[in-house]
């Protein structure tokens, strides 16, 4: 995968099934970016403000809130959460912040808004439009908690056809679903282990983020095993592998044959950019600078300011 795909999109999806390294690789990327020169926002769905942040893990610095802190030169971070983008829809559409203040007081208002189907990805998605207007940033990172969440965002328009046709929320919904499937604004990056059943898993949901017209720029395949054997060590290990012997490097050596596996499997089957991320020692902020620095190397020269 190109990262220089990335450089010229305004806001860059990371979606891919539950603990594949979605946080980690947003937090690299949020980095490739900012050493490329941009003002990157890391944006990341919680539920509530209360929720604790992943990213702040991956990226070291100060805990984030509902508002962008700073924390690296050209990194900011913020949560967004779908009650903060209603408070923000109410504030921004009803005619007096009052009336904002007293709608979002209303214990019913704010159990449909989070209840009703959509409106949670709703609120969301109007909070990240909000930021994308703004001239601050050059680039937002959107770390998507699951799965099924890029997929709600993208389904944003068929939810709106059968609930809601007009007013202030559809209009504000098609504005964001317009961003959301614009490419030269958007993009989505889909991450996967290097094994066969997460791979089928990660070219299922980039076709399915492609029926809802959500641009996807590639695959990372993350933890990609170090083939620590040479063509002899490998020979001779196979040789004892077949034998029985349960030796050290058996499971290694397998694990490195799957990977292998799985990724000739994206070859042949993707027909889409890859990037390959290998399995590292390292955990946290260490780890998402060094796998920052391997997506730099990426970077064409004419890229970098
Ligand atoms: N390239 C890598 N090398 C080694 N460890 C990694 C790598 N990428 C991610 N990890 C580790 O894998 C674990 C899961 O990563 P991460 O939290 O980024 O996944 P996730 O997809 O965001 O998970 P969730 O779906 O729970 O949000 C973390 O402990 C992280 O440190
Ligand atoms: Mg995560």
């Amino acid at each position: 995968m190109a990262l220089a795909d990335l450089l010229s999109r305004k806001l860059v999806i990371v979606t891919g099934k539950g603990g594949v390294g979605k946080t980690t690789v947003t937090a690299a990327i949020a980095r490739a970016l900012a050493a490329a020169g941009r003002r990157v926002l890391v944006c990341e769905i919680v539920p509530t403000s209360e929720t604790p942040s992943q990213v702040t893990h991956a990226l070291g610095g100060p805990a984030p809130g509902e508002e962008p802190v700073r924390v690296e030169p050209n990194i900011d971070v913020v949560l967004l959460t779908p009650t903060m983008g209603h408070r923000r829809f109410l504030q921004d559409t009803l005619p007096l912040k009052v009336l904002a203040d007293a709608a979002m007081r209303s214990q019913g208002l704010k159990r449909f808004l989070i209840a009703a189907p959509g409106f949670s990805d709703m609120g969301v998605l109007y909070r990240a439009v909000d930021f994308m207007r703004k001239p601050l940033w050059d680039t937002m990172v959107l770390d998507s908690p699951a799965t099924g969440h890029a997929l709600a965002l993208a389904q944003i328009p068929e939810f709106l056809a059968r609930v809601i046709l007009k007013g202030p929320i559809a209009r504000v919904a098609r504005e964001g679903v317009a961003t959301l499937t614009d490419p030269a604004i958007t993009t989505a990056v889909v991450v996967t282990l290097p094994e066969t059943l997460p791979v089928t898993e990660a070219l299922e949901l980039a076709k399915g983020l492609e029926k809802h017209r959500l641009p996807v720029t590639g695959v990372i395949v993350n933890r990609v095993p170090k083939d620590p054997f040479s063509a002899d060590e490998r020979a001779a290990v196979k040789k004892l592998v077949a034998h029985g012997s349960s030796v050290l490097g058996g499971r290694e050596l397998s694990r490195i044959e799957r990977s292998a596996a799985a990724l000739q499997l994206l070859r042949e089957r993707g027909g889409r950019q890859l990037f390959e991320l290998e399995e590292l020692e390292i955990r946290g902020p260490e780890l998402s600078r060094e796998l920052a620095v391997r997506l730099s190397s990426a970077l064409p020269p004419s890229a970098l300011r």
